[in-house]
């Protein structure tokens, strides 16, 4: 679990009750708490959607899809009633911010899902929690209570006749109900696996209503945006890229953590200056932007500003804004390894490309580490996970090629280090002992 740790580049946002006792509702009155959630019900839904836009906030889950026009698409009217869900899954390998937003200042996400909830006119939203995060459980239900005390949630909210109430759940610990269509089939109960788009969640999401369906740190950003103003909230990030974003730094620095940053942030910088540099005084070998899915960066190539456009042009994505630092003591082959270890154990084994592929991948990159390996492997894992992409149910499947073809590619000539029945050239004596 990440501390909490500060730099003077930061502009907070997101994190500006991190570390004040907010999880109780009293001090989050204290510090200006619900003003949001009450002038949005004075407001309503037409404003609230068009500060939305104006904020040009993009969603933080990983896809950067921009929230005001998901909103806008949920339609005024319909038969069937219309959802909330938040997604506090946090799964991707490296993300570790949405926990901090749970544990220090549960109630912006309360706040967050109840304008949201103003926003599309549902009466009901749902909070779904990461199923490891069993304490955050404990420490949103209480904060859910509290609401309900105050009469912030329920069947007159802020003494209004307006109707919001909030149903927590966790999920059983599985990386693809992260993904949005799973989420809800296991926020049903059902198994959680992808359904199939379209239909679109904003038309046909949970039990067959429309739904808005949100990462943790894009709804806690909400009540913020409605207090400055949606311009205002622009203007602290990258062009087309709104307000700051909780960048989790991890691996190899002197100093990891959660820091929030403008968008458009230097990368470079980010990892010397924020983060304190690479540990031990070590040289950097690569970077991982934005969580274990998407393509490594060599040193030469974090010279960027981290935003979505920005860093898809250098080649990558920003994703869920998950920094891995990786130093020169590391070996390439292990980090590609250990990352389709993960994609291949959480696989759902729903279509072939990516259940077979990711074993396939995990097999040969096991073999080629311990030494067993041959060239033709080499080509045969990148046509493998250049098959796998596209042609999957689910972006799983393009989220486990990705960075493997990225390895690949920038680190051959030490894949082909490994080859000729060497072995690893990075593992210690006793390593190559037990292989
Ligand atoms: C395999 C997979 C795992 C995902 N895991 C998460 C997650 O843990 N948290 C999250 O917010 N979004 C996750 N997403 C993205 C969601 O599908 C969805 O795009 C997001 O919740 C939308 O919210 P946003 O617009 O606020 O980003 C995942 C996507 C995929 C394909
Ligand atoms: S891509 Fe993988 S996780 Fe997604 S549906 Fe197919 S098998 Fe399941």
């Amino acid at each position: 679990m990440p501390r909490l740790v500060s730099h003077p580049d930061e502009v907070k946002i997101v994190s500006r009750r991190f570390g004040k006792g907010a999880a109780s509702i009293d001090r989050y009155l204290e510090l200006g708490g619900y003003e949001s959630a009450r002038k949005c019900l004075k407001q309503g839904p037409e404003w609230i959607i068009s500060e939305m836009k104006a904020s040009n906030l993009r969603g933080r889950g990983g896809a950067g899809f921009p929230t005001g026009l998901k909103w806008s698409f949920v339609p005024k009217q319909n038969a069937k009633p219309k959802y909330v869900l938040v997604n506090g899954d946090e799964s991707e390998p490296g993300t570790c911010k949405d926990h901090l937003i749970f544990q220090h200042d549960p109630h912006a996400v309360i706040e967050g899902t109840i304008i949201a909830g103003l926003a599309i006119g549902a009466k009901l939203g749902f909070i779904y929690l990461r199923g490891e995060y069993r304490g955050l459980l404990e420490i949103m239900e209480k904060a859910v209570a509290e609401a309900y005390a105050k009469g912030f949630l329920g069947k007159k909210i802020f003494g209004t006749s307006t109707e919001f109430q909030i149903i927590t759940h966790t999920g059983a610990g599985a990386y693809e109900v992260g993904e949005e269509s799973a989420l809800m089939e296991s926020l049903e109960g059902k198994r959680g696996i992808p359904r199939i788009k379209p239909p679109f969640p904003a038309l046909v999401g949970v039990y067959g209503g429309p739904t808005v369906i949100n990462n943790a740190e894009t709804i806690a950003a909400v009540p913020h945006i409605i207090a400055m103003g949606g311009v205002a909230f622009a203007a602290a990030g990258s062009p087309g890229n709104g307000g700051t974003r909780l960048f989790s730094i991890s691996g190899h620095v002197e100093r990891p953590g959660v820091y929030e940053l403008p968008m458009g942030y230097n990368l470079k910088k980010m990892i010397y200056e924020v983060a304190g540099g690479v540990r031990g005084g070590r040289s950097l070998k690569a970077v991982v932007p934005g969580g274990s899915s998407t393509p490594v960066l060599l040193p030469e190539e974090i010279d960027i500003g981290m935003d979505f456009d920005q860093v898809g042009k250098a080649g990558s994505m920003l994703g869920s804004a998950a920094v891995i630092v990786i130093d020169d003591a590391t070996c390439m082959v292990e980090f590609a390894l250990r990352t389709i270890s993960f994609y291949q154990h959480e696989s759902c084994g729903w279509c072939i490309p990516c259940r077979e592929g990711t074993d396939w991948l995990k097999k040969t990159l096991t073999r080629f580490h311990a030494g067993f390996g041959e060239t033709k492997d080499i080509d045969n894992m990148l046509y493998l996970a250049e098959n796998m992409m596209g042609r999957t149910f689910c972006p799983l499947g393009d989220a486990a090629a990705m960075p493997i073809v990225a390895f690949v590619k920038k680190f051959r000539g030490e894949f082909d280090e490994h080859l000729g029945g060497k072995g690893c050239p990075f593992a210690k004596p006793a390593e190559l002992v037990v292989v």
